[in-house]
C-alpha cells in the first residue's frame, strides 16, 4: 500500500544512535530536511569517520548541483555529535542504527524508554532483519511507540523507507513515521513484521541463489552479474550487491529468514558461508566475490 499522510510528525530534534554508514546517512538527510540532529556513538573513531563522510557527501551534492553551498553549510551546522547517552536528552524522536545485534539494540531501547518517560517520543529502529515486535518488548510498557524505520544504503541517495510496525505499535505512531519519512524527502512504504520484511525477504534469497549458481558452475560472477544487469535492468548484479552490503550481513539475514520463516531453504549458500569464514566480506575488507585493491 502506498502511504502518504497529512499527520504532522511533530519532530524538531532528532537523535540518532550509531554513527556508521546508516546512522550517518540518516543524520545527514534529517539535517538537510531542516531538523536539528544529535548523533551518539559509543566509539570516538566512528564519530570522526562520520564527520568526514558528511563533508564528502555534502560536497558531492553541491558539486552535482543538487544542493546549494548555503544549504550544505546549514545542514552541517545542524548536526552535533555526542559520546554519552545522557547528552541525547531533549530529542523528540530517536532512531537507533547501531550494529545488527539484538542484545545491544534491546539494551539501548530499554535505556531510551527509561530516559524518555514522555511517550510521545518515538523510538524507531533501522534494523534490517530483527523482529520489531521483539525489539519493542525492550521498551516495556511503552512498546507501542517502537517502530521499524528501515532506510536504504546510501541513505542520501536511496528513496525508500520501509515502515514496519511492531505488533504493539499504535496507528498514530505509524502515521507519524510516515509523515517524518515524507518530510525527509523519502517515500515510505509499509511492510508487516515478518522475517526480512519485504526488501530482504525478496532480495536476499535472490542474492543467495546467485551464490548457488556460481558454486554449481552455472556461470562465473561476471557473467551472473552481467546477465542480471542487462536482463533485469538491475543497476548492479546480485554478487556485486552482496559485496556492497557485506557478505557477513547477507549470511546473517539468510539465517534470520531461515529461523523466522522456519524453513531451511533460506539457509546461506555454503560458498557464501565459506567466503565469510575466509574473511572475504566484500568492499569493507577489500575482497569478497570481487577484489577491491583500493579499499
Ligand atoms: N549497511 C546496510 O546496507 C544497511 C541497510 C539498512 C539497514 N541496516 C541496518 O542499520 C544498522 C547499522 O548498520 P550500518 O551498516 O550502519 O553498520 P556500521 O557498522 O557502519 O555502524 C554501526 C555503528 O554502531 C556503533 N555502535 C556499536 N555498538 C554501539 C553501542 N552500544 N552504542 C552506540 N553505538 C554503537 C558502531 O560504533 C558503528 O559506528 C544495522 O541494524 C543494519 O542491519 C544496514
Amino acid at each position: 500500500m502506498s502511504t502518504t499522510t497529512s499527520t504532522d510528525h511533530h519532530v524538531k530534534t532528532l537523535g540518532v544512535l550509531g554513527a556508521g554508514q546508516m546512522g550517518g546517512g540518516i543524520a545527514q538527510v534529517s539535517a538537510m530536511a531542516g531538523l536539528t540532529v544529535r548523533v551518539f556513538d559509543a566509539f570516538p573513531g566512528a564519530i570522526d569517520k562520520c564527520k568526514a563522510v558528511h563533508a564528502k557527501s555534502l560536497a558531492k551534492l553541491v558539486e552535482k548541483g543538487k544542493l546549494s553551498q548555503e544549504a550544505a553549510t546549514a545542514a552541517s551546522g545542524r548536526i552535533s555529535f555526542v559520546n554519552t547517552l545522557d547528552a541525547l536528552t531533549g530529542c523528540d524522536w530517536l532512531v537507533e542504527a547501531v550494529i545488527e545485534d539484538v542484545k545491544i539494540k534491546k539494551d539501548l531501547l530499554s535505556k531510551l524508554a527509561a530516559m524518555y518517560p514522555d511517550e510521545s517520543v518515538v523510538l524507531a529502529t533501522n534494523t534490517s532483519s530483527i523482529s520489531i515486535t521483539d525489539l519493542a518488548t525492550a521498551a516495556g510498557k511503552t512498546a507501542h511507540r517502537v517502530v521499524g524505520m528501515h532506510f536504504f544504503n546510501p541513505v542520501p541517495l536511496m528513496q525508500l523507507v520501509e515502515v514496519i510496525p511492531a505488533m504493539q505499535t499504535t496507528p498514530q505512531v505509524i502515521d507519524r513515521t510516515i509523515a517524518l519519512a515524507t518530510a525527509m524527502g523519502k517515500t515510505p512504504l509499509r511492510a508487516n513484521d515478518r522475517a526480512g520484511f519485504i526488501s530482504n525477504r525478496v532480495l536476499m534469497p535472490m542474492i543467495n541463489e546467485a551464490f548457488y549458481a556460481w558454486m554449481e558452475g552455472v556461470a562465473e560472477p561476471e557473467a551472473i552479474d552481467g546477465i542480471m544487469k542487462l536482463g533485469c535492468n538491475f543497476p548492479m548484479g546480485p554478487l556485486r550487491l552482496a559485496d556492497f552490503i557485506g557478505l557477513d550481513t547477507c549470511c546473517h539475514i539468510m539465517n534470520v529468514l531461515a529461523d523466522g520463516l522456519n524453513n531451511d531453504r533460506y539457509r546461506p549458500c555454503p560458498l557464501l558461508k565459506q567466503l565469510v569464514t575466509a574473511g572475504r566480506l566484500g568492499d569493507k575488507t577489500g575482497r569478497g566475490v570481487y577484489a577491491y585493491p583500493s579499499k
